[in-house]
């Protein structure tokens, strides 16, 4: 029931959007992401997607950093709403988007790909719209080798995908894309102090916010061939 599912994601992050976490995220998701787009050099004559954009943060990102055309794609209205120029936003499922293959030189995604129904119908979707010899960058906090997946699943009312890296690796690879580089990113700055630890629902206790932070973030870089 790919469809009903989509309704449930998209009814879910509006109501993300509408109490402002996409701000938040962009703060938190940021910082990682800002690391790992040093692998990449961005130029004119570059277009770049990020699918699950939130408030296209990333995509304007990638247009400061020299991309040519930048291009976010989300499935909540609201989410899309809060996006604003330079780049261009749509709303659109992540396995159906509305691009003629091969447009698409770079894509990203950031903490998006574990909601979808199928990750392996959505990545093979994208490969479809990337280029000959395009790239991709996966960016995923939630994975089986990062603890903080036991704390976040139950408070999501959506459910996810928690796959361990070479899970991830696999599915990309029968998606047809090339893995190219498995790394994590830890956190940028280094973690906070005890004293300046405040406890959340998605980070309860100091140990819990160590130990999801020494796991870092699970990132997978893949070409189209
Ligand atoms: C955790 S948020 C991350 C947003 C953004 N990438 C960021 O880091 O700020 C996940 C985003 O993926 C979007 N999303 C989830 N499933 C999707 C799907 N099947 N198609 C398109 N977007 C989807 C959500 O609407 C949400 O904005």
């Amino acid at each position: 029931m790919p469809h009903e599912h989509d309704r449930e994601l998209a009814t879910e992050f509006d109501r993300w959007a509408q109490s402002g976490r996409h701000l938040a995220m962009e703060r938190g998701h940021g910082r990682f992401t800002e690391r790992a787009l040093a692998g990449w050099t961005l130029g004119s004559e570059h277009s770049v997607l990020d699918v699950g954009c939130g408030n296209g943060w990333a995509v304007r990102r990638m247009l400061a950093l020299g991309a040519g055309q930048g291009t976010g794609v989300d499935i909540s209205e609201e989410m899309i709403a809060q996006a604003t120029p330079p780049g261009r936003y749509l709303q659109a499922p992540a396995d159906r988007l509305p691009f003629p293959d091969a447009s698409f030189s770079h894509i990203l995604s950031v903490e998006a790909l574990y909601y979808t129904a199928d990750p392996e119908s959505v990545l093979r979707e994208w490969r479809r719209v990337a280029k000959p010899g395009g790239r991709l960058l996966l960016l995923v906090d939630l994975y089986r080798e990062n603890p903080c997946w036991r704390v976040w699943q139950p408070l999501l009312t959506i459910p996810v995908h928690v796959l361990g890296e070479h899970e991830w690796a696999a599915t990309l690879e029968r998606s047809g894309w090339q893995v190219t580089d498995r790394r994590r990113i830890l956190e940028p700055g280094g973690v906070r102090p005890e004293a300046e630890f405040e406890p959340s629902p998605w980070s309860p206790s100091y140990a819990d916010y160590l130990a999801e932070k020494q796991a870092g973030t699970l990132c997978l870089e893949a070409t189209a061939g």
